[in-house]
């Protein structure tokens, strides 16, 4: 099964701002819902509190070292490699990590795929993919959009293989 991930980024790799995303972008909202329906999603513990609860028609492997931290309808493990394991008991040809800064840093080396919206504008936050750089990546695809298309801000959806390690 594919260890995928899906995460979108502004000029300067910023992700996030106080446990929240720093833009409301819905295309890539919806994007992010075409991209993971039906799939396991593993996730930090602070990314999942930012979700609001849980999305509907995938699996939620959630990542905490806390022993008592639980959520109805949650998965939770307390290290990513068991997260890798729960999402592999599940049918399906990919498994997504969808963040947060600090999970992704972890799974980086692991992942075979990123599905990365790149934003490009400047916002204000406190968390960074900074696990990520361009020159260990091969471009697979790339589709642009401009300033009309949502949200005010063009932006790139890339996909992602790493290259050979
Ligand atoms: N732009 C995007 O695409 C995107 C996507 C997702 C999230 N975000 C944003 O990113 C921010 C959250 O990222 P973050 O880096 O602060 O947090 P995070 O990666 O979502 O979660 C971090 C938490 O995961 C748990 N954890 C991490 N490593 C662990 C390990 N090795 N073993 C056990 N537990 C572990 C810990 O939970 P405990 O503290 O419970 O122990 C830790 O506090 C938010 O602002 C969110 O909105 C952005």
């Amino acid at each position: 099964m594919r260890i995928s991930m899906v995460m979108a980024m502004d000029r300067n790799k910023l992700v996030g701002d106080r446990g929240v995303m720093p833009w409301k972008i819905p295309s890539d909202l919806k994007y992010f819902k075409q991209l993971t329906m039906g799939k396991p999603l593993i996730m930090g513990r602070v990314t999942f509190e930012s979700l609001g609860g849980v999305l509907p028609g995938r699996p939620h492997i959630v990542i905490t070292r806390n022993p008592d931290w639980m959520h109805k309808g949650v998965e939770v493990v307390h290290c990513l490699d068991d997260g890798i394991d729960a999402a592999r008991r599940y049918d399906t040809d990919e498994m997504m990590v969808i963040g947060g800064a600090d999970i992704c840093a972890q799974a980086m080396p692991h992942t075979e795929r990123l599905y990365l919206t790149v934003i490009d504008h400047e916002f204000a936050g406190d968390r960074w993919l900074e696990s990520f750089s361009w020159e260990d990546w091969t471009e697979v695809s790339r589709q642009e959009t401009d300033e009309s298309a949502d949200g005010g801000y063009r932006f790139t959806y890339y996909v992602l293989e790493a290259a050979a390690r």
